[in-house]
């Protein structure tokens, strides 16, 4: 018997950073060139408000393709939280959440898309004939699902999570987007991408053009920022400074920042993991150097590092703040970016939708 899945996936462990980072410093070349070539897809699961781990990580780079003249659209994985009981409760509270917090850094809906997987039920369909691309020992092997499984809180693997990078290609692929910002973790699920949009033709494909473009990933560099007891920042471990937090809340936050017993300040990543997070945060916040940042604080110590950090990530804040609570008194108007991103989403997803039926000869 010869299946489409005998076309080989690729080896998710001997997954190629250094590749991928080569070819994303070429895809930026490109993209300077003609943005317009590029339509990029990303997304976030609606689990309550963005933090600046989110900012330095991805949100900031999303408005900087747009700037630059991609067309971006932007996913709420309001699906992929269905396994978390404790966020399906506050769906609705966390998906308007969002819409604050994008548009508050600059989402332009004008020239954006912003939707949610759930309104779109042709987006949803895909995932039909994708499932029937993959087989499940490449779903068991998926290193970002064991690790997903891992850290969950639920005592069994539902189906849905278990298929969830299969949701995710069809996340990318019925728009066609032919870029994704991801961090190395999300490099698996891109493969997985990759890998249904080349089977896709080969079992459906007339020799004409394929359906779906093999996505790229684009590989952004994560600045690694620690929460404020010095592990991982994270909404759920408290420790994360959020971007609609009050400026009060921030300077409690950062005041109550864990550091070390060394008086002078440096910038020491491996030795030193909590008071180089605080020197990185205001660096980025401050867009400069943080070797600069720390010597400048020198032998002032812990008290005035926070100090500086606090005025940073204010002054960085204030006008992202200033815009949130704009929105936030405009709910009607926030409803409405969402309506007509779903509507735009929802052309899309039939027109592909409606070419995937024809290439597997199913439209009657
Ligand atoms: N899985 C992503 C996360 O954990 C969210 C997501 C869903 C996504 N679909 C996507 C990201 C498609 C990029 C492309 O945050």
């Amino acid at each position: 018997m010869t299946t489409d899945l005998a076309v080989p996936a690729p080896a998710h462990d001997h997954l190629d950073v250094p590749a991928a980072q080569l070819r994303s410093a070429e895809l930026e070349e490109a993209i300077r060139k003609d943005p317009g070539r590029f339509r990029v897809l990303t997304g976030d699961r609606p689990t309550g408000r963005l933090h600046l781990g989110h900012y330095f990580g991805t949100l900031h780079n999303r408005v900087r393709l747009q700037d630059m003249g991609v067309e971006v659209f932007v996913l709420i994985a309001d699906y992929q939280v269905l396994t978390d009981r404790d966020v399906a409760e506050r769906l609705t509270e966390y998906v308007e959440d969002l819409l604050l917090d994008y548009l508050a850094i600059g989402v332009d809906p004008e020239r954006s898309t912003i939707f949610a997987h759930s309104a779109v039920p042709a987006l949803n369909q895909l995932l039909l004939p994708f499932l029937s691309l993959v087989s499940t020992a490449e779903l068991g092997r998926n290193p970002t699902v064991k690790d997903e499984i891992a850290h969950s809180s639920q005592a069994s693997v539902s189906g849905l999570m278990f298929t969830y990078p299969v949701h995710q290609a069809a996340d990318i692929l019925f728009c066609k987007a032919n870029l994704v910002p991801v961090g190395q973790d999300q490099l698996p699920h891109l493969e997985i991408a990759r890998t249904i949009a080349r089977r896709f033709d080969n079992r459906y494909g007339d020799g004409g053009a394929p359906v779906f473009p093999e996505p790229e990933a684009l590989l952004s560099v994560a600045p690694l920022l620690l929460g404020t007891d010095g592990t991982k920042m994270s909404k759920s471990r408290r420790n994360a400074i959020a971007l609609s937090a009050s400026a009060d809340e921030t300077a409690k936050l950062i005041r109550g920042a864990k550091t070390d017993a060394e008086r002078r300040i440096t910038y020491d990543p491996v030795a030193r993991p909590e008071v180089s997070s605080l020197v990185l945060l205001a660096a980025l916040c401050l867009d400069r150097d943080p070797h600069e940042v720390a010597e400048e604080i020198g032998d002032r110590g812990a008290a005035a590092l926070k100090q500086v950090v606090t005025e940073a990530v204010n002054d960085r804040l204030a006008p992202i703040r200033a815009r949130r609570t704009e929105y936030d008194r405009d709910r009607g108007f926030v409803r409405k970016v969402l309506r007509e991103g779903n509507r735009r989403a929802n052309a899309i997803a039939d027109d592909t939708l409606h070419e995937v039926r024809a290439a597997m000869k199913s439209l009657y």
